[in-house]
């Protein structure tokens, strides 16, 4: 595993870290809980030491196994949570006031197991809460020691802005990957500011793994519909261009999985401090940590990042 500096946060964070969304098993096809526990054993066998979870996965579901799978490695592990989004029967919604985030952080502390959260997350922008009543109740949850290290996700600069008036904010996680580019300038920027960046979506929600070579059919609702759109026309024959060239690459280093191209990509980008990979088997997390035992070169990486730009645009 190689590690980086979480931006200024002082946490030294394994470059690929564990995304729990399909964990929490709603939108995500079937999970399987005891694959997904070995799938949780073979990352921190491989170094991983960053967790990704939030209450919206399935209402607190993700929460609840890491709570009791990973409970007596606790110390060893730094835990990223959410807070506003909320799922209930089937529902995404937000809400961003201060009771809400003060309940929400409750329930995550008693779920995760734990008395800490390392880096507490406002997991979309809520325009009906004023970002003053968001933050200053988190600044007074960091008081009490109940977390961290503050941060946002799916923000804007202007919105990261904002909330600084009322909190430092420390992590920026947003989605990034070979196929989805469009929140580069914010990423960038917010790591100029010093803010620490997770990347989701990593593996463009399975199709960077080549493996979903044909057009999945979804059920109703899997997220890998709804919330990415990579299997989508014109995008996913675009992409599947872009497949034949990425595997190209992974010839050269002794025929990897081309999924690892697409991981090191990302990792060795300097403004990316962490990935998060969805995981919930041995074989695809042994597969995923396995990219770091070796790197792009810089002509590979322009050379991809041409590809990139020229076939998904
Ligand atoms: N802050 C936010 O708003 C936000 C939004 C989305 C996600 N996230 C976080 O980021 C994490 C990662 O994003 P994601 O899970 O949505 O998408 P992702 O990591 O891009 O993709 C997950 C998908 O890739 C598949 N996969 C992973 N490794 C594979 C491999 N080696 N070979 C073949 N398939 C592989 C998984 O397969 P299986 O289906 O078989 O498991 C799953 O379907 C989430 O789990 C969550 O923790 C945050």
């Amino acid at each position: 595993m190689r590690y980086k500096m979480l931006g200024e946060t002082g946490l030294n964070v394994s470059e690929i870290s564990l995304g729990t969304w399909g964990i929490g098993g709603a939108g995500w096809g079937n999970t399987n809980y005891n694959s997904c526990e070995e799938a949780v054993e073979t990352m921190l066998d491989q170094g991983v030491n960053l967790i990704d979870t939030a209450p919206a996965y399935n209402d607190g579901q993700a929460e609840r196994f890491l709570g009791k799978v990973l409970h007596k490695k606790r110390d060893q592990l730094y835990y990223v949570t959410k807070t506003g989004t909320q799922y209930k029967n089937g529902v995404y919604f937000q809400d961003n006031s201060a009771k809400a985030i003060r309940t929400q952080c409750e329930e995550s502390l008693r779920f995760l197991n734990t008395d800490f959260i390392d880096v507490y997350l406002v997991h979309w922008p809520d325009k009906k809460t004023p970002m003053e009543e968001t933050f200053e109740e988190l600044r007074k949850l960091k008081e009490e020691g109940k977390i961290g290290h503050i941060g946002v996700s799916n923000f804007s600069i202007s919105q990261i802005e904002e909330a600084s008036k009322y909190a430092k904010i420390e992590v920026l996680q947003d989605q990034f990957s070979m196929v989805y580019g469009n929140k580069k300038d914010t990423i960038l920027k917010a790591s100029e500011m010093g803010i620490g960046i997770m990347t989701y979506g990593s593996m463009g929600a399975g199709i960077l793994s080549g493996r979903m070579n044909k057009k999945e059919e979804f059920q109703h609702g899997d997220m890998r519909k709804n919330f990415y759109h990579f299997y989508e026309e014109p995008l996913y024959s675009k992409i599947q261009t872009l497949l034949l060239e990425i595997q190209k690459v992974a010839e050269k280093h002794g025929n990897v999985p081309i999924s690892q191209v697409a991981l090191n990509w990302n990792i060795q980008k300097e403004y990316v401090n962490s990935a998060i990979v969805g995981v919930r088997t041995a074989s695809h997390a042994l597969e995923n940590c396995k990219s770091t035992e070796w790197k792009l070169s810089d002509e590979e990486i322009v050379l991809l990042d041409d590809f990139i730009k020229q076939v998904v645009g």
